[in-house]
């Protein structure tokens, strides 16, 4: 039976602002980004990627890191997230005062050099070097395997390199792990497959799954996801995002179209539904273009129209 193995409670992150907003063509100004994410701090989400602390030439975007985290408003239960690429960018993370740090290599070695400029093993080299360097503190590191359902350039993955991915990151102490699609090519079997490869293996150590809609599979996917065990997944507001550095690449799974279809289905996500519809609607102005959503143009399922007038 569907969901059988499927715990009530869904977390859901946002990460528009960080995996969204680094692809337009548009700077979109400091303010706007804070302002966005001290709204999405008031919705009930589990967890916001607020910027990225990467080199600003590779994602000029994301250049106002440190000003972004200074502005915003924290609030209690809300987990503040960066993406780090290395030791450089743990550093300023750190002096940035963000709750969590998420390192991020692709297991298709052709992505990580053209995306981080890195072997894998440089990678991992760094992320040793960031272990060091929290350790003693309150930062949470999690440990995104990107590319673990296909890379553009070398194709499908196989599981036990995903697999071996992880294990490298729990053995350097890693508290959680991503596992990403970073181009929209996971399909359902395939996550279910990785799901219960993971579960096996890894029960303990807490798991997300980031998809992108590339090729309109990521909510067929979280559907997999949930049925295999995993109850956290990353979505981005109005379906923006996107890596600049993957040809092809498109927006996230949409958050509000993710928490609307798992709230229908019983699951208990915490996020007002209503005050992120509001925030999603007020979007396409931010980055001056429409977005992917769903939502924001349909309305939630239960929004009926008046009858049409019998003659
Ligand atoms: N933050 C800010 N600046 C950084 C940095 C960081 N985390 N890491 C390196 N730099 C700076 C260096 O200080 C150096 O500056 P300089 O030219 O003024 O001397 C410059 O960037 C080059 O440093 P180097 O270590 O040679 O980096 P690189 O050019 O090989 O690039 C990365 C490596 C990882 C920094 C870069 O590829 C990157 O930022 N990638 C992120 C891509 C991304 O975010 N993709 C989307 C999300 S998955
Ligand atoms: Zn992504």
């Amino acid at each position: 039976m569907l969901f059988a193995k499927a715990e009530k409670r869904v977390y859901v992150n946002d990460v528009a602002v960080r995996d969204g907003f680094q692809s337009e063509p548009e700077f979109v100004p400091t303010e706007e980004k804070i302002g966005l994410i001290n709204r999405l701090s008031r919705t009930g989400l589990r967890k916001i990627e607020v910027t990225s602390f990467v080199s600003p030439k590779a994602i000029p975007n994301l250049r106002d890191a440190q000003e972004v985290m200074a502005g915003i408003e924290r609030v209690a239960g809300v987990t503040y997230v960066a993406l780090v690429p290395n030791e450089r960018g743990c550093e300023r993370a750190l002096e940035s005062g963000v709750d969590e740090i998420n390192l991020v290599m692709s297991i298709g070695e052709s992505h990580n050099l053209a995306n981080m400029r890195m072997t894998c093993e440089q990678s991992l080299e760094q992320f040793r070097r960031v272990m060091e360097l929290v350790r003693g503190s309150e930062v949470k590191v999690n440990g995104t395997v990107a590319t673990a359902f296909g890379c553009p350039f070398d194709g499908d993955q196989p599981v036990y390199r995903v697999l071996w991915a992880v294990e490298q990151y729990q053995a350097l102490g890693m508290h959680s792990v991503t596992l990403a699609d970073t181009t929209g090519m996971a399909h359902p079997r395939q996550v279910a497959e990785l799901s219960a490869a993971y579960m096996d293996l890894f029960s303990k150590l807490p798991a997300t799954l980031h998809f992108h809609n590339t090729r309109g599979m990521g909510l067929a996917n979280v559907i997999a996801g949930v049925d295999g065990g995993i109850n956290s997944f990353d979505a981005s507001l109005g379906g923006i995002g996107g890596c600049p550095f993957a040809p092809g690449a498109t927006g996230n799974i949409c958050t509000e179209d993710m928490v609307h279809m798992l709230e229908s289905s019983g699951f208990d996500t915490g996020v007002d539904l209503d005050r992120l519809l509001a925030i999603a609607r007020d979007l396409p102005q931010i980055v001056g273009h429409d977005v992917p959503g769903n939502l924001i143009r349909a309305g939630k399922r239960d929004e009926l129209h008046a009858r049409p007038a019998t003659a």
